[in-house]
């Protein structure tokens, strides 16, 4: 369903992504680990046509840089920063609700469910709620958009632990052809979210494995 063919980004003189090619499948819940700089972010954001790269990338065989909006139908994205956003909170779901062709009201359940009230929060500028929150709200959106494909870039890394186990069980219920790809440094953090991890090294792909195989490689836990 996602295939990444030779993918390859320069910026400047750094090389964040050398020759990454992958295949994900439905169903299929993967994480990128590495360390920090590793090229995780930047392989996500190539999923998700944020950022142009050599090779390609296509969804469903629908390259996401020549057609990003039809290959993009299915995909819901969790960045790792929050977008700066001047608009409250309401306006922002509202909007984002629309996109998606759901309502205010079901982006709200899920924030409930992670623990944030939205009528509580509806007239605060997004950009001056907490982290946490503001990482609540994303992922709220992206789970009421109830894509196929969930792309979640350090989902856990803002939440406390009772929004990291709702966050957990709301993955958990996305019906089984869907698709979980996330990015953590932190294996330990997610590991019970996915069943595959991909380990990057200096924007290489170096591994690639089932969870519990890529654990004996020391490096996943180290990341
Ligand atoms: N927009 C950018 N401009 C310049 N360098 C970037 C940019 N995005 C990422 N990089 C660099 O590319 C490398 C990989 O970054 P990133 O994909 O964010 O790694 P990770 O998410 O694994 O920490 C790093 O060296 C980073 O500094
Ligand atoms: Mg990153």
């Amino acid at each position: 369903m996602i295939r990444c063919e030779h993918v390859s980004k320069q910026f400047g003189a750094v090389r964040a992504l050398s020759d990454v090619s992958l295949h994900i499948a439905p169903g299929e819940r993967v994480a990128f680990v590495g360390s920090n700089g590793s090229g995780k972010t930047t392989l996500l954001r190539s999923i998700v046509g944020l950022v142009r790269v050599g090779g390609r990338v296509t969804i469903d065989g629908i390259d996401v840089a020549l057609t990003p909006e039809q290959a993009l139908a299915r995909v819901a994205y969790i960045p790792q920063i929050a977008p700066p956003l001047d608009a409250p909170v309401r306006e922002v779901v509202r909007a984002f609700a629309a996109l998606r062709g759901k309502t205010p009201d079901d982006v709200a359940g899920y924030a409930q469910r992670l623990g944030v009230e939205l009528a509580k929060v509806a007239h605060t500028r997004f950009r001056d709620l907490s982290g946490g929150t503001k990482q609540k709200i994303l992922a709220a959106m992206a789970l009421a958009a109830q894509a196929q494909v969930l792309v979640c870039d350090e989902p856990t890394a803002n939440l406390d632990a009772a929004a990291r186990k709702a966050f957990f069980a709301e993955v958990d219920q996305r019906p089984p052809d869907a698709i979980l790809v996330l990015c953590s440094h932190r294996i330990e953090e997610v590991r019970q979210l996915v069943d595959r991890a991909v380990l990057l090294r200096d924007g290489r792909l170096v591994s690639d494995g089932r969870v519990e195989d890529q654990l004996a490689v020391g490096e996943v836990l180290d990341a």
